[in-house]
């Protein structure tokens, strides 16, 4: 593969990034960066960990070595924590520049940012809903004259999930210039090309990984499917596994909801384990410094919600647990990419229940991969589901063990999940929830009106559907019973005839 030099970049830079270790280009690198100076914009699909971060951060530091001036690019990336690893990386690789970034994220000080982006600083990573309410409520900058606009995690910007970002695309959309180079960055691309392809019109240059699998053959992917009601017994027995046989592995543990974050994250801590919890419910600085101990080793075990699914580079990060399956294929790529990153090895393992089966083939389906190692855990699971066809590869827990500590396990969480209810949790997040709403201008107890409405009519429905079904059922019985007493006529006539 061509050095960074033949890429055509400057030998400064080249220079720059062989201090920081990155010596040879990756693939996404090699494909990405001599396009990307040619002046064209780029679509650039490549697996996780495979460095697509420099694959836009040197094309763009180059571009400004030659006509600096602010504000020159404007990064987009969808998590606040990803926001300031990408600004590391521009300041690092950017250094002999004298480069000026600025992030603006939520959480934090407005006038403060709203202050160093009236500097003019050279490069802008943000998050979308806190650059659109500057954008909205001031004009002491402009982004008039950006040469680069780059999204990165470019799907999850576009898609419309639960935290939807258009309105705030759209804002931004119409304040940087038509005449720019879009740089589109993604391990999962593909869904959304369309709506890529739309932003991105200046000779666009595709490039995607040729590759049958998704995910890197460094990772070792697991499945370990266990009853729903016993799951927390098994994190605990695996976490207390990897920490016995590897003191210095870290272990992300993915979780589905904010409440299951913080009661997982209460629970190993009582159990002695060094976790830290990372999750929107929490303060920004709280979650920066959860980040920032886990980052350092302090605490070896990160319990997180999908907020540090995407984009974050934690080299020493050996084991990603699945507490849930993820309900999309998309998500568990993405949550798996957390270790196995630049060529290293690393172990996931996806908690299966009973509920989830369809959820694991349908990740199958997505990373092409025949990846469905089970073990069936006991004789209830089988009585469960007893079509499953599991291509069994057992994952080997000494289930002797996880018997052993049920009942401190489920005890225990239980203690966490009042002491949550006396901290208000649910409350914070209905407050929360008021708040943003306030925010894009909606009125709360309306919204819950509402919702109430509509939760009612929807009852009304269903109570109208369920008493149509009711009696299509019961005329349904009766003609069968009709049926069946013509039949009974019938035959004891024949009988009657016959004795005749
Ligand atoms: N050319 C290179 N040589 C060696 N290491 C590299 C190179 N390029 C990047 N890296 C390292 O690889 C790691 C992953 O890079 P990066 O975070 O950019 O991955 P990514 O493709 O953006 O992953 P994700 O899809 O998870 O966001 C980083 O630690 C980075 O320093
Ligand atoms: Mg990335």
């Amino acid at each position: 593969m061509a050095a960074f030099r033949e890429l055509g970049l400057a030998p400064w830079l080249v220079e720059q990034a062989r201090q920081m270790g990155l010596s040879r280009p990756t693939p996404v690198q090699a494909a990405c960066i001599p396009p990307v100076l040619q002046g064209r914009d780029c679509l650039g699909c490549a697996k996780t960990g495979s460095g697509k971060t420099a694959a836009f951060v040197l094309p763009v530091l180059q571009a400004l070595s030659e006509d600096p001036y602010g504000i020159f690019c404007l990064v987009l990336t969808p998590t606040r924590e990803l926001a300031y690893q990408i600004a590391e990386q521009f300041r690092v690789l950017g250094k002999p520049l004298g480069l000026k970034d600025c992030v603006v994220v939520g959480g934090l000080d407005m006038v403060a940012q709203a202050l160093e982006l009236a500097r003019k600083p050279h490069v802008v990573i943000a998050t979308p809903g806190r650059l659109a309410d500057h954008l909205r409520s001031s004009n002491t900058f402009s982004l008039k004259k950006l040469k680069f606009l780059v999204l990165d995690e470019a799907d999850r910007l576009l898609e419309q999930e639960c935290t939807d970002f258009t309105e705030d695309l759209e804002v931004i959309l119409g304040a940087v210039p038509a005449r720019r180079q879009t740089l589109l960055f993604s391990a999962t691309l593909t869904n959304t090309l369309n709506e890529l392809k739309s932003l991105a019109m200046n000779k666009p240059f595709f490039w995607e990984a040729l590759s049958e699998v998704r995910t890197v053959d460094e990772l070792d992917q697991r499945y370990l499917l266990v009853p729903e009601t016993v799951k927390d017994a098994y994190l605990v027995h695996l976490i207390q596994t990897f920490q016995d046989e590897h003191e210095d592995w870290s272990i992300i543990v993915f979780t589905k909801t904010c409440k299951d974050c913080q009661v997982l994250n209460m629970m190993l801590r009582k159990f002695n384990f060094p976790s830290v919890a990372l999750h929107s419910m929490m303060k920004q600085r709280q979650r920066f410094a959860a980040l920032a101990k886990f980052k350092s080793s302090i605490f070896r075990i990160l319990i997180a919600t999908d907020v540090a699914a995407r984009g974050l580079d934690i080299p020493a990060v050996q084991v990603v647990i699945n507490h849930n399956t993820p309900g999309l294929p998309k998500i568990y790529i993405h949550r798996v990419g957390r270790t196995a990153r630049a060529g290293r090895h690393g172990i996931a393992i996806t908690m299966v229940t009973q509920y989830d089966i369809h959820l694991v083939h349908a990740i199958e389906d997505e990373i092409m991969e025949n990846l469905l190692l089970y073990f069936v855990m006991n004789h209830v699971l089988q009585m469960c589901c007893p079509d499953l066809e599991l291509k069994l590869q057992e994952f080997s827990v000494e289930e002797r063990f996880v018997l052993d500590i049920l009942t401190q396990v489920y005890i225990t969480r239980r203690d966490c999940e009042i002491k949550l209810e006396g901290m208000d949790f649910d409350e914070k997040k209905e407050i929360n929830k008021r708040k943003q709403m306030i925010l894009e201008g909606k009125d709360p107890d309306l919204e819950a009106k509402r919702k109430a409405e509509l939760a009612k009519i929807k009852k009304k429905n269903k109570q109208f559907h369920e008493k149509i079904q009711q009696t299509l059922e019961e005329k349904k019985q009766l003609q069968l019973k009709k049926k069946l007493q013509k039949r009974t006529e019938r035959q004891n006539r024949l009988h009657a005839k016959e004795e005749k």
